[in-house]
């Protein structure tokens, strides 16, 4: 039986959804990025050899399988054919597997700019944005200003479109920002560049995604970053801008709710977060440092160091409802071994009151004090271990205890880099 499934990060991003994505594309005939840009960084390990992915989706490196950038993703023409050559330079035949929407929004070297004018905080708060210019390149596709995929391949329209747009950038950033204006023709000839490297890439993803649910392939949808990272339902305004979470799927793509038949939360067996804002269970100790380490807890795309915490079961229940999650996939579980006791949180405390689901927004969770229960660990290596029952005794009701809590049963644990060090306690695709 053929199934569209969903993907997702179900923490603050970072959960391992590259690693997982690639060892179900294999089974689906195709796979599509619904959100984000070239913030998102999926490191695939095959063979011993890594790949990290920054907008092209993780069924890439498959043969027989077609790739898509589904309309809801932000597109960098510049990030794409570096991109696309880092995979050609590597054997992949990218032009033969990915077909990207005429209708993506485009991020402009504008964009970068004015990301990097906020972040420097001088004139605004800081969120701690990966600089790639989502931000706004989502504000002008909302504001119904930006510029598409298909405005590339129209010189004049792309002209007139792209000197408007520059005008009121260049406003914002000289005379608000005082910085110096990005210049037009530049962008312009950049831009045409690309244009005829992506024209024959690109077409209408939501009607070849309809004749993939006609002839009944599977379908993966892949998200990038996380649950608590979504525009709407995430810690706001320590967000990033697009709905992460799995209803993003349909908008991001344009084939309707009901076409999909579950969502796989990926979620790591403790939590990490990269950036500004509340993170109840994070340490600053000496935990928290063995858990960065162990965990190699550094950003694919940025390489800045990810904040470390222990399990939040509170955070994860709000996202397994805005997901509907039907099944977890617990990921770096191994990073977990070693220790004499870990502590899942699976509830706050918060002006006197207890909460066992997460509020939204960054201002109450930021006084919320996490209330903890002490689990036994476990001192055995747990890396590429294949069976579930082959996990020692406390590792094994580590992972059922976060299953009871969150009310979710789990699918698949990752216990290593590589593609095939996992273990599938229910395989999604059924
Ligand atoms: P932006 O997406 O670059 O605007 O960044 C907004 C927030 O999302 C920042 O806190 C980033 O660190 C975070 N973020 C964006 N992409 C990722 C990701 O792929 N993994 C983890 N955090 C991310």
């Amino acid at each position: 039986m053929s199934r569209r499934i969903v993907v997702i990060g179900s923490q603050w991003g970072d959960e391992g959804k590259g690693k997982i994505a690639d060892m179900l594309t294999g089974r689906a005939r195709h796979v599509v990025r619904f959100q984000g840009g070239h913030n998102a960084g999926h490191t695939l390990v095959i063979d011993g050899k890594t790949t990290v992915l920054r907008l092209i989706p993780s069924g890439i490196l498959h043969a027989g399988t077609t790739s898509h950038i589904g309309n809801g993703v932000v597109v960098s023409p510049a990030a794409l054919a570096e991109e696309r050559a880092e995979l050609e330079a590597s054997g992949v035949p990218v032009s033969e597997r990915l077909r990207i929407s005429s209708a993506c929004a485009l991020i402009l070297p504008s964009h970068v700019a004015l990301d990097g004018a906020r972040e420097s905080g001088i004139r605004q708060r800081t969120l701690g944005t990966t600089g790639r210019g989502i931000g706004p390149a989502y504000e002008d596709k909302v504001a119904r200003r930006g510029l598409r995929i298909a405005d590339l391949f129209n010189a004049q329209r792309l002209g007139e479109r792209l000197e408007s747009l520059l005008d009121y950038h260049n406003f914002v950033l000289t005379q608000y920002h005082h910085l110096e204006p990005v210049d037009f023709e530049q962008t312009r000839d950049q831009l045409l560049e690309h244009a005829s490297d992506i024209e024959p890439l690109t077409g209408d993803v939501t009607d070849a995604l309809r004749h993939a649910c006609l002839a009944d392939e599977s379908i993966l949808f892949e998200g990038a970053q996380g649950a608590l990272l979504d525009v709407d339902h995430g810690t706001y305004p320590y967000v990033t801008s697009s709905n992460t979470v799995a209803g993003g799927a349909s908008t991001g793509t344009g084939v309707g709710p009901t076409y999909i038949d579950s969502v796989i939360g990926v979620v790591k067996a403790y939590t990490t977060r990269v950036g500004g804002g509340p993170f109840p269970t994070e340490l600053d100790d000496e935990f928290g440092r063995y858990l960065a380490e162990n965990g190699d807890e550094f950003g694919a795309v940025t390489g800045r160091p990810r904040r470390c915490g222990w399990f939040d079961a509170a955070a994860l229940r709000r996202s397994a409802f805005n997901n509907s999650l039907s099944g977890l996939c617990i990921t770096k579980l191994d990073v977990l071994d070693g220790l004499d006791t870990i502590r899942v949180c699976v509830g706050y405390r918060v002006d006197g009151h207890s909460l066992d689901f997460a509020p939204a927004g960054a201002d109450l969770l930021a006084r919320c004090q996490p209330v903890y229960e002490d689990l036994p660990g476990w001192h055995h290596n747990t890396s590429g271990v294949r069976e579930f029952e082959q996990l020692p005794r406390n590792a094994q009701r580590y992972l059922n205890r976060i299953s009871e809590l969150v009310d979710t049963p789990i699918d698949i644990v990752s216990t290593g880099a590589d593609r095939t060090d996992a273990i599938v306690l229910r395989d999604p695709f059924g």
